[in-house]
């Protein structure tokens, strides 16, 4: 088995992570790209907190998914998160952005990654993986 199908679970058993971020997902707001992403990051206590990504006319302003379930998070008291979740409607999972990875690593560093399709196909990472080499508040000294 290689490094790739390792990474692939096929049909896994329901994961409340998964089905939180699938039902993110239909909150979004995409009417400019029309791509729906759904994220839910799990919080030490087990809390599952959902986000959705929202575009702005501006496209600039837009945020992804993934950020906004970790504002939310922040904003409701956490500060560290356990697990997230990405669910897209797509042939493959989709993997975050430069900028959910960069915060992802501030937020959630030890953090297992569950990418997802609507077709049940999971690709496991984990937020190390995603960003060798960060940036991160060491740096200011
Ligand atoms: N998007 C996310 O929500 N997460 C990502 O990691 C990649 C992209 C959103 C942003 C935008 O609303 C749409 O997908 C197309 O880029």
């Amino acid at each position: 088995m290689d490094d790739t199908s390792r990474r692939w679970l096929k049909h896994v058993t329901p994961n409340p992570l998964i089905a939180t971020a699938t039902a993110a997902r239909q909150k979004a707001f995409a009417p400019f790209s029309h791509f729906q992403v759904g994220a839910a990051l799990e919080a030490p206590d087990g809390t599952l907190i959902p986000g959705c990504n929202v575009e702005s006319a501006s496209y600039g302003l837009t945020i992804c998914a993934e950020r906004s379930a970790i504002f939310r998070g922040v904003c409701d008291g956490y500060r560290c998160f356990k697990r997230v979740a990405v669910v897209t409607d797509t042939d493959t999972p989709t993997p975050p952005c430069g900028a959910c990875r960069q915060l992802l690593w501030e937020f959630a560093p030890d953090a297992e990654v569950l990418l997802a399709n609507l077709k049940g196909d999971v690709v496991k990472y984990t937020v190390r993986e995603l960003i060798p080499g960060a940036f991160d508040a060491k740096q200011l000294g």
